[in-house]
């Protein structure tokens, strides 16, 4: 639990290696400042492996973008290779980015949050963390 909670807290630490000019873009992204987002979460790896106590959360916060068909990033990892903690932040990720308002568009209803997050669960996303996910949601426990 500790460790997920941290993982949670820290899988975007690569992000201070990506300059704010691409973070905060409010228009679409060229080729290569989207190449160069997508390296955040190797940056990840390499900072929380120079930290000895966070060594252990590396790899999961690491694969916050990775996807169980194979198709995301930074590894390009699938279900195999996934964890149920990287699994938990790969959808828990998701549904944060979704429910807040970004300099590109505004927080989405929690009700189109839960539909996008649906449509991926199976292929792309684990299917027992959306469920759960749904569930807390229905109890109104998020
Ligand atoms: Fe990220």
């Amino acid at each position: 639990m500790r460790d997920q909670r941290r993982a949670g807290l820290l899988h975007d630490i690569g992000k201070l290696g990506v300059s704010n000019r691409i973070l905060d873009k409010p228009g679409p992204l060229t080729p290569k400042e989207h190449a160069r987002i997508k390296k955040h979460p190797g940056l990840t790896y390499e900072v929380l492996m120079r930290v000895p106590p966070f060594r252990t959360i590396a790899e999961v916060a690491a694969s916050h973008h990775e996807k169980l068909d194979g198709t995301g990033y930074h590894r390009g990892m699938t279900g195999e290779d996934l964890d149920l903690p990287s699994r938990i932040l790969a959808v828990t990720d998701i549904f944060d980015a979704l429910s807040q308002g970004r300099p590109y568009r505004p927080a989405m209803p929690m009700e189109r949050v839960l539909g996008l997050l649906k449509e991926e669960s199976g292929e792309k996303l684990c299917p027992r963390c959306v469920g759960a996910l749904d569930d807390l949601v229905s109890k109104g426990e998020l």
